[in-house]
């Protein structure tokens, strides 16, 4: 099933009056002759509407009265109270899906509007960093934003640190919680894993012409049996869900929370302030000082977490000399 933020006008229409007349009962012949659809379009789409997780009352010779709304992230539920200027304008939807990732990198060849989102309630082939599985079962925040850069190409390798902030800062501003990031975009809380981030940059001619960001967050999934999937990964540092810490917000608010949190450090990155973003992470980071091992293409590294440096690369401090290290997984020693 897939539903979109700019189509579905039949449904939209008996979902909006409804809710915009909740207190009372309407008749599937007024709605009809309001909305000016066939009653029997009506019930196609109040059984839709409920399918979606909205509870709508129904009572004979009254009619349909609207009592609650979804817990699903829904396009046009998100669109309302989204204070974005361009991120998560144009939204598509599924119910389930392979891999967000692989639908907005494919989007990404003819849709290039910035800020699209690409979500799903569950994945049945999420793509973690290096080609690694990513589990993604119901009660998490799984999606991919397509973004089209307006600065430079040699700030790309910032994007996973940026975009990790931004998230920290969101879950701190709606969870009120200590939140941490981990080298280069993963994002902790009491040093287990949150969150994910992926990147997929479109280079042509040495321009960016458009990045997919993967984002996949442990919202209110079961622990327990995620970490026995996850174990034997040699990565694996342990995860946590955020409703296990704070079961009052909503996932939609997070969401939203993130686009606007994402489009600030992205306007960063255009004016140039690079280096505001790399002390703000660097703030959220708990490596700095300590004894890590990081297990890169190169084979594994021991030494101290000193900083990042203005390109993103880590920098340890090994026995002989410093190294700069672009890609890897960083760990306590
Ligand atoms: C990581 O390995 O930490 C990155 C995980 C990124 C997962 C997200 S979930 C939404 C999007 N679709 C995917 O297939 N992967 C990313």
């Amino acid at each position: 099933m897939i539903f979109t933020s700019f189509d579905n006008i039949g449904l939209l229409k008996v979902l909006n009056f409804l809710e915009s007349h909740e207190s009372e009962y309407l008749s599937g012949q007024d709605l009809s002759d309001i909305l000016k659809i066939s009653r029997v379009a009506v019930w196609k789409h109040i059984k839709k509407i409920r399918s979606l997780g909205y509870t709508i009352k129904s009572k004979q010779k009254r009619g349909y009265k609207y009592v609650s709304c979804t817990e699903k992230l829904l396009p046009w539920e998100i669109s309302k109270n989204l204070t974005t200027k361009f991120m998560g304008k144009r939204i598509y939807y599924f119910d389930e899906i392979d891999s967000t990732q692989n639908f907005a990198l494919e989007l990404s060849n003819t849709n290039k509007e910035n800020g699209t989102v690409v979500l799903a309630e569950k994945q049945t082939g999420g793509r973690g960093r290096l080609n690694r599985k990513w589990y993604s079962p119901d009660g998490g925040i799984w999606f991919s934003l397509i973004v089209k850069p307006k600065f430079e190409i040699f700030d790309a390798t910032i994007i996973p640190l940026a975009s990790s902030l931004a998230l920290c800062i969101a879950i701190e501003k709606i969870h009120k919680i200590k939140v941490n990031v981990k080298w280069p975009n993963d994002v902790t809380v009491k040093g287990k894993k949150v969150a994910g981030m992926l990147v997929d940059a479109n280079i042509q001619s040495n321009n960016i012409e458009n990045f997919v960001l993967g984002v996949g967050i442990n919202f209110k999934i079961n622990i327990i049996k995620m970490e026995k999937l996850l174990e034997n990964n040699p990565n694996f540092y342990g995860i946590t869900s955020l409703f296990k810490l704070q079961d009052k917000v909503h996932r939609m608010k997070l969401f939203n929370q993130f686009l606007v949190e994402l489009e600030q450090v992205f306007d960063d990155l255009v004016k140039r302030k690079k280096d505001n973003i790399i002390k703000k992470w660097s703030k959220h980071t708990e490596m700095f000082g300590k004894h890590v091992k990081v297990n890169t293409n190169r084979g594994t590294i021991f030494g101290v977490a000193k900083k990042i440096d203005s390109d993103g690369a880590l920098i340890i401090k090994t026995k002989n000399k410093n190294e700069r290290i672009f890609v890897g997984d960083v760990n306590l020693a």
